[in-house]
């Protein structure tokens, strides 16, 4: 509420899931200026039109290294030159390599085992990212990076130059 009130016309909250995107809806109550749409960030047809800045948090560290460059590339395609990123997330690594529970991933993923309340376990990638990793994924398609440690998280922005 207070970023769409403070500084945007309009939020479009997304994610793979319907399930999250329910409660993001049941939580807005009503706000109109902020929708929902299902989406797959990496896939750069699935973007709602007319988007000239993106905020996301704890999902890169989830992704794959293997999918960065797809990811930036499906997010800049949608966004355009001139954009605002603003991205962050946890600063949790995971204790062994995602290949070593069974993740079809890159060599250097890391990931973690967790448990649902129901007692079933899953597999998730658990990633650092670095400044370096940032630069690295961003080469020659964005200006004005910065990024900064903040407690038990990080945060980077960005302009989109393509
Ligand atoms: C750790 S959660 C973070 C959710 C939210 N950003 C937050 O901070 O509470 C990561 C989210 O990424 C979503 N996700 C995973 N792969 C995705 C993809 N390819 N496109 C869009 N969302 C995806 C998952 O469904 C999950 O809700």
């Amino acid at each position: 509420m207070f970023l769409e009130s403070s500084f945007a016309q309009s939020v479009v909250a997304t994610d793979t899931s319907t399930q999250l995107l329910e409660l993001v809806h049941d939580l807005l109550n009503g706000t109109d200026s902020i929708t929902t749409c299902p989406l797959d960030a990496l896939d750069p047809h699935g973007y709602p039109a007319g988007c000239d800045a993106a905020f996301h948090f704890n999902f890169i560290n989830h992704l794959s290294r293997r999918d960065w460059t797809r990811f930036i590339g499906a997010l800049h395609t949608a966004l355009g030159p001139g954009s605002r990123v603003l991205m962050g997330a946890q600063r949790c690594v995971g204790v062994v390599s995602a290949s070593s529970l069974g993740i079809d991933a890159d060599p250097l993923d890391r990931a973690d085992q967790r448990r649902c309340p129901d007692g079933s376990e899953y597999a998730i990638i658990d990633n650092e990212f670095t400044e370096e990793d940032l630069k690295g994924m961003l080469a020659g398609r964005a200006k004005e990076l910065k990024m900064a440690p903040v407690h038990r998280m990080w945060w980077a922005s960005y302009m989109v130059e393509r």
